[in-house]
């Protein structure tokens, strides 16, 4: 990039992509492309089989049962889904859904408009510096309570990394009679995740963040709160019978799938959770938290930067005086990819009092000569800025 060797630290916004997947994607056109439920012949049922078999892997690598897997676009759409076909049919007017100012606009705005046309009220959880839930205070001030109907909260968030409280806000909401929506973008495939030992409600992601192609995604949805939940798009294969001015859809996950669907999406992102499933979602964990605080540190001891998080292989940092923009930009002149501004998290931005931030985010693949490089970018930068004044 821009003559310099690529240092790509925006893996929270996506990761790159093995080998294995690029190749599975291919040779899935290559061998066995054909529309999926339709055809009665052999390669239509090969097609089929291959896209089931991504379901069960997703379903296996969540600790969930197949029937309870929505192959969505992404976290955005599983979020919108989760918001408009199970929210809006149970929110009341009055009713409480509770968010924090650290969640992700797909989060965030699915929520207020679904709060919107129902007359139920969002309820912002108290953070602590570090932009984590204050469960103590939850408690205290009995914050989630009789009124809430939904927690809707990241497990990781996408700003400072930071990982939620989220089994214990889990168990505050179901004491509460609410269910838990967990928006999972920055926590699958980083860390294991176990959907009935978390004994979440729904359970959102994205393929495209976990090494996967863009355009997959994943809603879990335990299976009574998905039979409650409706449909948001209509027509193709979610149907079951159509008469002239109804009809009758299949049981989920398949009423949520209407018309045809990402099969090498799907097969990319099965490729990409065997992948990581024979690293070990631990040592990924691990990994990436031993690069982002190596990052952290290293930034921290620059004079003029401020860090204010790291979470995993999430750091968050600022030059003072200079625009987060202008220093992407200053690294991106030594091939350095990292992402400024508002992470789509604009209360986040308030929260932290700041126009935006400068976001290095590691994968696993990354290593200790990208955490220097950024070191020595962010360095040779500010002497840059500063050799302007
Ligand atoms: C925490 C979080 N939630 C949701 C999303 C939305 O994911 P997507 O754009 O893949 O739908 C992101 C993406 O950055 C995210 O970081």
């Amino acid at each position: 990039m821009n003559g310099q060797p690529l240092v790509y630290l925006d893996n929270a916004a996506t990761s790159q992509k093995p080998q294995v997947v690029i190749d599975a994607i291919a040779a899935f056109y290559q061998k066995d492309n054909a529309n999926i439920y339709r055809g009665t012949y052999e390669l239509s049922q090969r097609t089929t089989d291959l896209y089931e078999g991504a379901r069960e892997q997703v379903a296996k690598f969540i600790g969930a049962d197949r029937s309870e897997i929505v192959l969505t676009a992404g976290a955005t759409a599983s979020l919108n889904l989760a918001a408009f076909g199970y929210g809006l049919p149970v929110l009341r007017p009055g009713d409480e859904i509770a968010v924090t100012a650290a969640d992700h606009h797909s989060n965030l705005v699915s929520w207020q408009e679904a709060a919107k046309m129902t007359g139920a009220k969002l309820v912002y959880l108290p953070l602590d510096l570090g932009g984590k839930v204050d469960v103590e205070r939850v408690k205290k001030e009995q914050i989630i309570g009789k009124k809430t109907k939904i927690l809707a909260i990241a497990q990781v968030t996408n700003v400072l990394g930071t990982n939620q409280p989220i089994a214990e806000l889990i168990n505050l909401v179901h004491q509460a009679g609410g269910v838990a929506v967990i928006d999972g973008a920055q926590a699958a495939g980083h860390l294991p995740v176990d959907v009935k030992k978390l004994d979440a409600d729904f359970y959102a992601f994205s393929g495209h963040k976990m090494l996967s192609q863009t355009g997959i995604g994943v809603l879990y949805g335990k299976k009574k709160l998905l039979e409650a939940t409706r449909p948001l798009f209509f027509g193709g294969e979610m149907i079951e019978e159509v008469g002239l001015t109804s009809a009758t859809y299949k049981k989920a996950p398949y009423k949520f799938e209407a018309g045809s669907q990402n099969v090498s999406g799907a097969i990319s992102l099965g490729s990409a959770i065997d992948y990581l499933t024979e690293i070990g979602l631990d040592k990924i964990a691990a990994r990436e938290a031993e690069l982002g605080k190596a990052a952290a540190a290293g930034l921290r001891a620059i004079p003029g930067v401020r860090v204010y998080g790291q979470g995993g292989g999430i750091v968050s940092f600022n030059l003072a005086g200079i625009h987060p923009h202008d220093l992407a930009t200053a690294l991106d002149t030594q091939g350095i990819a990292v992402r400024a501004g508002q992470h789509c998290a604009q209360p986040m931005m308030n929260f932290l009092q700041v126009p935006g931030t400068v976001r290095a985010s590691f994968a696993f693949y990354n290593n200790e000569e990208d955490v220097s490089a950024l070191i020595t970018g962010v360095k040779e930068a500010k002497e840059f800025f500063h050799g302007l004044r």
